[in-house]
């Protein structure tokens, strides 16, 4: 069977610019941003997507900050459910094969230790509302449609939580997180490497798989976390110590967050085999590759 030519949409984003570098090294690949396939103009996404061969397509972009959702409902709309419902519709009509991205803000964080795909939906925000219309008309639209739940993601591509976190303690010793939000920080990396198993070896796998790596955090630990190791590193940090603080206080925020979003993995780990490591190993190899370039 000849290799897949691949489509990602999302270039300039975090996970789009991790899968281009990954993936270009073993399919034909090609990348478009927004300047390139604008989600807030959904009249042109079919003519485009027919102009150009591809056998299966990424959909890494979307509006991905909940607070500008949620002041923005009507953009979030197009660009997290109705312009991916239309590339939906193009695979299936082509018959390529759709990955999409989704999110742990699907969930409504209360009273639940671990979340599981099968598991009831109910966003609390703008942004995991259209987040969830996006995946349910994507696997609508295109049955053979892979939805990939992906949660607090890291890597070399955009800033996140630990490199903010690094920048701010090497300016002060006075840091605070909120430590009452649960997820699990997940390597931009190794989503990679499961999406390239994902093409090759299971080509028809579909419906909805949690993508994250392995153990819990909170914005706190993760905090902490990334501190010690960079310190460990030689990163002139001016502390390891956060305020554990909680989400309540965090009066400027305009959505409201989930508290605890822990997805399983369980389902990625059987199909895949063999063990989906911690985020800590993951995330003490993206910072050695950081601040320690070999
Ligand atoms: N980051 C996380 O912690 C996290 C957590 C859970 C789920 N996810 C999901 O994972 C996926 C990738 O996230 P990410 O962190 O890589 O996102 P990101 O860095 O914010 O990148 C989003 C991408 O979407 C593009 N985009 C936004 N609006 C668009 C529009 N109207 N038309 C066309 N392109 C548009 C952006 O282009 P511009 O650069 O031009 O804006 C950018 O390329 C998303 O589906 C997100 O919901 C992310």
């Amino acid at each position: 069977m000849p290799s897949p030519r691949i489509l990602i949409l999302g270039a300039t984003g975090g996970l789009g610019r991790a899968l281009h570098r990954h993936l270009a090294a073993h399919f034909e690949t090609t990348s478009w941003g927004r300047a390139e396939l604008d989600f807030e103009k959904p009249d042109s996404i079919s003519a485009r997507l027919a102009a150009h061969p591809f056998d299966v397509l990424l959909n890494a972009a979307g509006m991905t900050s909940p607070d500008a959702c949620e002041v923005q409902p009507e953009r979030a709309l197009l660009a997290n459910a109705v312009a991916p419902q239309i590339l939906a519709e193009c695979c299936h009509a082509r018959g390529a094969r759709m990955i999409h991205f989704s999110t742990d803000y699907v969930f409504s964080g209360v009273q639940r230790d671990l979340w599981f795909e099968g598991d009831e939906t109910v966003p609390v925000n703008v942004y995991g509302r259209t987040k969830l219309a996006g995946e349910k008309a994507v696997l609508k639209a295109s049955p053979s449609a892979l939805v990939a739940r992906v949660s607090w993601l890291f890597g070399p591509d955009k800033p996140s939580h630990p490199d903010s976190i690094i920048q701010r303690a090497l300016e002060t010793d006075e840091l605070s997180a909120v430590a009452d939000k649960i997820s699990v920080p997940t390597s931009n990396a190794d989503i990679c490497g499961w999406i390239e198993q994902l093409i090759i070896r299971h080509p028809t796998t579909h419906g909805l798989l949690h993508l994250c790596n392995s153990g819990v955090a909170s914005w706190h630990s993760w905090a902490e976390a990334a501190l010690a190791i960079a310190a460990g590193l030689e990163v002139p940090v001016k502390t390891t110590t956060v305020q554990p603080i909680e989400l309540a206080s965090l009066t400027q925020l305009k959505a409201p967050r989930p508290l605890l979003t822990v997805m399983s993995n369980a389902k990625c780990q059987s199909l895949l085999g063999g063990e989906i490591r911690n985020w800590y190993d993951a995330l003490e190899e993206y910072l050695v590759q950081k601040y320690q370039p070999q």
